[in-house]
């Protein structure tokens, strides 16, 4: 993954707009140098959270920030033994508020109690997502009296937060299951914690360090290089997951959506705009997708878009675009963005509100578009436009016969060959030649949904 070469290609794109971005990044990154940020300030003075932070003591602020993390007969056993966990569908998350060990060496915790036993889980928001390599984590609730717990080498006054940062490199599954979720997770704790990342790779730091940074004030840890015994007053282990890249604010912890989401990101990586409406003249980024689901006809495409009026930016492969810092910027300041079904379309969050998505739906990728990127755009107050491609338009039908069941009927392929089939052919095998003439109606619709901004 480190070693992709990053191919960013700006179609054209003015030499102005690159020397901007270049001054917006100078002043961006002065500015965030700035430790206190006005959004702890409007926090400090608006939220009751910062008030209970001001007035209780640390340990008191941990337990309420904990409990938050647990309800019911699960807080009920918080409140009494010092250890739940919340077990739902897709995570869990279990906490503690006494003064616990932690291994690193084999990532065990040892949490006194008042009975014996062990619970073990994989950090990571989807536990069923079995193909990720996820280190489990093994709690040891002891009576003091039986387990002589290892000694403690470093001290810490914060709570511990594990997760792990599994296999990485697609921007839908980590910002799905470990961006999102580690928000939703450790927001409320204003910083006040410390991050031991498992399955450490440099290359997601790299990406995430800023989401990192703004949500604690300390040096991430790597219990892969630092094999100690250290010693917090409670901890976090696991992430809350809501929803496919999804902030429910009836769910635990209560509170959080995707607005404040929206708001959190922009902090992090310092992007300027919040509606669409501040960005002057109409900006197109295309997706261009170089191996899977790729457009044929691409140069027309941007041909078309720039006769429209749009200035266009064509990022070849949206995966290998790691520097978040600068990547994010520039999704932020365009007004539109176009791609066909895939995890690219995930950079859809760093889009200003009002802004338009068009997704290009292929051959038999209509719930799958719909569900992870369509519902997601709604959420997130991106305006959603679907161009689904008509059967002359996909690859599929050359190569298997336009009369043929993949492409008349693309659920019989589901029903008959099973995911995986339907994944290979529908994926993998598919590219699309857009036809330009019905493509310009979308496009005129996405342009006049962000010029025509008074109604
Ligand atoms: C972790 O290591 C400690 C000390 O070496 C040992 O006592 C404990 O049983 C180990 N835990 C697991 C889960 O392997
Ligand atoms: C012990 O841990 C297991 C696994 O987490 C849990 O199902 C069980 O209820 C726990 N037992 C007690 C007595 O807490
Ligand atoms: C075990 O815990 C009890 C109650 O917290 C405490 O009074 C006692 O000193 C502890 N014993 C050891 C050996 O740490
Ligand atoms: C391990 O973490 C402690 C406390 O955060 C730090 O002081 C120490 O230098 C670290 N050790 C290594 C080998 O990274
Ligand atoms: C949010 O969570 C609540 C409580 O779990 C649930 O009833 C509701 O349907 C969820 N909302 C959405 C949009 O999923
Ligand atoms: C990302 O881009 C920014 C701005 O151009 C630059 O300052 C930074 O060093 C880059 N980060 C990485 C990891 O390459
Ligand atoms: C596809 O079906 C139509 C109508 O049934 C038929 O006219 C046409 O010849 C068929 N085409 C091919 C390539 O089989």
């Amino acid at each position: 993954m480190e070693k992709e070469p990053r191919r960013l290609i700006f179609g054209s794109t003015p030499i102005i707009f690159l020397i901007s971005l270049t001054l917006l990044y100078v002043g961006v990154d002065f500015f965030c140098g700035n430790k206190i940020s006005v959004d702890r300030w409007v926090q400090y003075f608006s939220s009751s959270e910062a008030t209970f932070s001001k007035t209780l003591e640390d340990q008191e602020f941990m337990n309420f920030h904990l409990a938050r993390l647990v309800r019911g007969e699960d807080r009920r056993n918080f409140e009494t033994t010092g250890f739940a966990c919340d077990k739902a569908i897709h995570s869990i998350v279990c906490v503690s508020n006494h003064p616990v060990r932690i291994d690193n060496n084999n990532m065990t915790i040892y949490v006194p109690s008042d009975s014996q036993n062990e619970t073990v889980i994989r950090p990571y928001a989807r536990q069923e997502d079995e193909l990720k390599v996820i280190t489990p984590v093994h709690m040891i609730q002891y009576l003091n009296t039986t387990i002589t717990p290892p000694d403690c080498q470093y001290s810490h006054g914060i709570p511990a937060v594990i997760f792990s940062s599994g296999s990485t490199g697609n921007v839908f599954h980590e910002m799905n299951e470990i961006i999102i979720p580690l928000y939703i997770t450790t927001k409320q704790f204003q910083s006040r914690i410390l991050l031991i990342l498992e399955d450490y790779k440099p290359s997601f730091i790299a990406k995430y360090g800023k989401v990192l940074s703004h949500l604690s004030n300390y040096a991430v840890m790597n219990p892969g290089t630092n094999r100690s015994v250290h010693c917090f007053p409670g901890f976090v282990v696991g992430l809350k997951y809501h929803d496919n890249l999804a902030l429910n604010s009836s769910e635990i912890p209560g509170g959080y959506s995707m607005s404040g989401f929206k708001h959190f990101l922009r902090q992090a990586y310092g992007l300027k705009f919040e509606h669409v409406s501040q960005i002057k003249k109409p900006r197109l980024m295309l997706l261009s997708r170089t191996n899977t689901r790729r457009f044929l006809n691409e140069d027309e495409m941007v041909l078309l878009m720039k006769e429209l009026g749009f200035e266009v930016i064509v990022v070849r492969r949206s995966k290998v675009v790691s520097n978040l810092s600068k990547f994010t910027r520039m999704i932020n300041s365009c007004s539109v963005l176009v791609g066909a079904h895939g995890a690219g379309l995930t950079n859809e969050i760093f889009l200003p509100s009002g802004s338009v998505m068009v997704q290009v739906e292929l051959l038999g990728t209509e719930w799958a578009s719909n569900t992870y990127y369509g519902d997601t755009a709604r959420a997130m107050g991106v305006k959603y436009l679907r161009y689904k491609i008509e059967g002359e338009e996909s690859s599929l039908t050359k190569l298997y016969g336009r009369n043929s069941s993949v492409v008349m009927d693309p659920g019989s392929v589901y029903r008959n060959g099973g995911y995986r089939t339907a994944r290979t052919v529908f994926l993998d095998q598919q590219n699309v030649r857009i036809n330009l003439v019905r493509f310009r109606e979308t496009l005129v619709e996405a342009l006049s949904i962000v010029t025509d901004l008074d109604r």
